[in-house]
């Protein structure tokens, strides 16, 4: 009998050099390095050359990276015509979809050959960058959309996680303004970095948009925890989406392609959909006291508590501790008790009974709900990180390509045929091969 891994469990089906989980240890490492350690020193455009590159970058490789992101930060108009075209009410991971295949079309325009839409290692890391770049645009401007607000312009004085904050929220998220000050001809003021709270110029090329001189300072405390979650959320090894992306960059399709089909993989609920729906059990229970009753029901109904359990870790997600410091600072932030009560009461009535531990989801649902993200775009965040790692990956599995393609026990009828049929001689010689059909 054929000994089937439902699910692949427990498979190994490739190396890579990416990232490491632990489950022994409770571990992971990004290239090496402990993912918390990375979380607490590193903002998240060095994580992202890490995850590319292999090595954290110096102070020119992160600038120069910085630049090209920069420079790719703008909402472009056919992203945003395309956007534009689907209903207000469009799941925004629908509306991620569709960008990055957007993106993907421009980006790969005039290649007439198929042979040639793998790309070049280099040409696909270039790619990489510019996709990255370009998707906290898409992902603002639909939470900003469905809120029946205006677009903002990215701000290129600020760095990675402070411009997605405020692209999101513009002033909304600023704790105080910024001091106009006089530009010399050409140059861009300087203005306190909050990831780094080190001064920083902007050098980009991209479109400085509204305010870059006098609008306020996204909040330093949301900063530093936003910046956190892109780095717990960049890169889990062979998760469904990123085994996704594999299979399709196993094709020699483009890196587009096998993107847009790891956002498919990632919108459902026992993956990344779950820090939505995280969200969705705790209005569901409405506050610490009413966990016990609520559980008791939910478990004699079978479901399942979204935010806990893993396929890999079975004693606790290595991530959790990180994003669970980042939440409580984000509690006392906003003097949100009951919030922590309700994330407490939940966990521990449920690791008592079930003896199952929360995920990275749990604690990154709440903190993005009181950041102020609308529930439905918290996995499209997701997305904005974990893009860094598919696109790893895709260049992992391009620079040592086996199509991708296992097999299957059929367990369908015998063979029959359909009455009055008359086999041609090519068929039967076909039916007469002893391996499976390819395709
Ligand atoms: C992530 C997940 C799919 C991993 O599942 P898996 O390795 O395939 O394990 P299973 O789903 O087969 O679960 C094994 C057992 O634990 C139970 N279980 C696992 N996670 C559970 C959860 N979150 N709530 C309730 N029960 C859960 C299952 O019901 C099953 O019980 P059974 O053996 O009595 O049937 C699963 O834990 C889950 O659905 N979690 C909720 C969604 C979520 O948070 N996803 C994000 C993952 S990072």
């Amino acid at each position: 009998m054929t000994d089937i891994k439902k699910g692949l469990a427990g498979v190994t089906v490739d190396e890579t050099a990416v990232s490491k989980v632990n489950p022994e240890t409770n571990s992971l490492l990004y290239r090496g390095y402990p993912v918390q350690e990375l979380a607490a020193t590193q903002p998240f455009e060095a994580v992202a050359y890490l995850l590319w590159n292999g090595e954290l970058p110096d102070a020119a490789q992160l600038g120069a990276l910085r630049d090209t992101e920069r420079a790719h930060r703008a909402l472009t108009d056919d992203v945003r015509a395309a956007i534009d075209l689907l209903p207000t009410s469009a799941h925004p991971m629908d509306e991620v979809r569709t960008a990055v295949s957007v993106i993907g079309a421009r980006e790969t325009a005039g290649i007439s050959n198929v042979m040639d839409a793998v790309g070049t290692p280099e040409e696909n890391l270039e790619r990489a960058v510019r996709l990255w770049a370009q998707l906290p645009a898409v992902v603002a401007y639909g939470q900003r959309r469905r809120r029946g607000q205006e677009l903002i312009e990215p701000r290129d004085d600020l760095d990675y996680a402070a411009n997605f904050l405020w692209m999101t929220f513009g002033e909304e998220i600023c704790t105080r303004p910024q001091v106009a000050e006089p530009v010399e001809a050409g140059g861009v003021a300087s203005v306190p970095d909050p990831s780094t709270g080190s001064g920083s110029s902007g050098t980009g090329s991209g479109s400085s948009g509204t305010g870059s001189r006098s609008a306020g300072v996204p909040d330093p405390v949301v900063v530093d925890a936003f910046n956190r979650s892109m780095t717990l959320y960049a890169e889990h090894s062979f998760n469904a989406s990123t085994f996704t992306a594999r299979v399709i960059a196993s094709t020699l399709s483009d890196l587009y392609s096998a993107v847009v089909g790891a956002i498919g993989a990632l919108k459902g609920p026992l993956h990344g959909g779950a820090n939505e729906a995280v969200l969705h059990v705790f209005r569901e229970i409405g506050s610490a006291e009413n966990v016990g009753p609520w559980l008791d029901a939910a478990l004699a109904d079978k479901r399942k508590i979204m935010g806990f359990g893993h396929r890999v870790y079975k004693r606790g997600d290595s991530r959790v501790p990180t994003m669970k410091a980042a939440l409580d600072t984000l509690v006392a932030h906003y003097d949100r008790p009951d919030v922590a009560a309700l994330y407490d009461a939940l966990e521990s009535q449920f690791v008592e009974r079930k003896g199952i531990y929360p995920n990275l989801d749990y604690p990154s649902g709440p903190a993005y709900d009181l950041m102020g993200f609308d529930t439905l775009t918290f996995t499209p965040l997701f997305v904005a990180a974990r893009v860094t790692g598919w696109t790893a990956h895709i260049r992992e599995q391009q620079a040592a390509n086996a199509l991708i393609r296992p097999l299957s026990a059929y367990v369908g009828p015998d063979e029959r045929h359909v009455e009055g049929y008359v086999p041609d001689a090519a068929a039967l010689e076909t039916q007469d091969r002893p391996e499976e059909a390819a395709g």
